[in-house]
């Protein structure tokens, strides 16, 4: 199986991926997941983690990171995820801690005594992952691939250009793309794509206990999106993931992209670069469609492998 670290800061959709990773441990083995500032404060998803986790009994060590981003101020999620960041389902305390280190140093031992080479899995703004390659950038070399939530070519959703976790700490983001490491990026291109309706909401509330529990969390979800006049709820942070089971699912373009840290319309935009010059040479694969049929059977099958268990 593939090494990973999941970084996220559940979120409905956070907590959807990483049932998506846990339903899957022939293919992916989650060393650790860590948390980030990013949807609510920091303390409030971390127990959002520590509870999705408990719930399914994956005893799997979670490491708190940063409260907010490299500069200003956090700004949260709590127009789409509520005042828990998570809201929706009543799920009991957890029965799980976090491990006394912070997420740096965590993932800096993960990868540092691993055989194989680590992925990063990020579903939240970047702060963790810039703070790691800025201080230990020996690291770099030992991860294998970033495949992140993040960003959007031809939009924005907190702004007409730039997408949440990107919005959130933009110096971050610019710090892991410039990063020369491997990008898979989930941008709002192809998770606007991957999108659940009503119907499959409902349907999922008739199966097994997790099932019903993520058909809770996203009819909460879905009166943001219902808000927003958007056409069905889309699964943003499950791509990230989704993409490493089934790469086949998706369809993407190899491009240069950076983040714009200046602009007064464009802050935290994902900006790609088509010239074809050495200097912009690829670092990111964009994920741009995806099969949303076979995306959400996925789904599906984990939350129903996890009800069995
Ligand atoms: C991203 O922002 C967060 O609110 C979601 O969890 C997702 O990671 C989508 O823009
Ligand atoms: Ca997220």
């Amino acid at each position: 199986p593939i090494p990973i670290i999941i970084d996220c800061d559940p979120g409905h959709d956070d907590a959807i991926a990483i049932l998506l990773a846990l339903a899957h441990p022939e293919q992916l083995d989650i060393r650790g997941i860590t948390t980030v500032g990013g949807n609510q404060i920091l303390d409030k998803i971390t127990d959002n983690a520590l509870k999705v986790l408990s719930f399914v009994n994956a005893d799997i060590p979670v490491a708190k990171g940063a409260a907010a981003p490299l500069l200003g101020k956090l700004v949260t999620g709590e127009v789409a995820h509520g005042e828990s960041g998570m809201d929706g389902p009543n799920l009991p305390a957890s029965k799980f801690r976090p491990v006394e280190q912070g997420a740096v140093e965590f993932m800096l031992n993960i990868i540092r005594s691993s055989q194989e080479k680590i992925t990063l899995v990020p579903t939240a703004p970047l702060t963790n992952i810039a703070l790691l390659i800025t201080a230990y950038p020996e690291v770099k070399d030992r991860i294998e691939k970033i495949s992140l939530m993040g960003g959007g070519l031809s939009h924005g959703n907190v702004t007409a250009t730039a997408e949440f976790n990107i919005y959130v700490d933009p110096e971050a983001a610019r710090i892991v793309f410039e990063s020369g490491i491997p990008i898979v990026m989930s941008g709002l291109d192809v998770t606007d794509k991957a999108a659940i309706f009503e119907d499959d909401i409902v349907e999922l509330k008739r199966r097994g206990p997790v099932s019903v529990m993520v058909g809770e969390l996203l009819d909460f979800y879905s009166i943001y999106g219902r808000k927003m006049g958007y056409v069905g709820n889309a699964l943003h942070d499950p791509c990230a993931i989704a993409w490493l089971l089934h790469p086949e699912l998706f369809q993407s373009e190899q491009l240069y992209v950076t983040v714009e840290t200046e602009g007064k319309l464009t802050r935290g935009m994902t900006v790609a670069d088509r010239r074809k010059k050495p200097e912009y040479a690829a670092n990111t694969e964009v994920l741009l469609d995806v099969d949303r049929q076979a995306f959400i059977k996925l789904i599906f099958d984990a939350l129903e492998r996890l009800d069995q268990q």
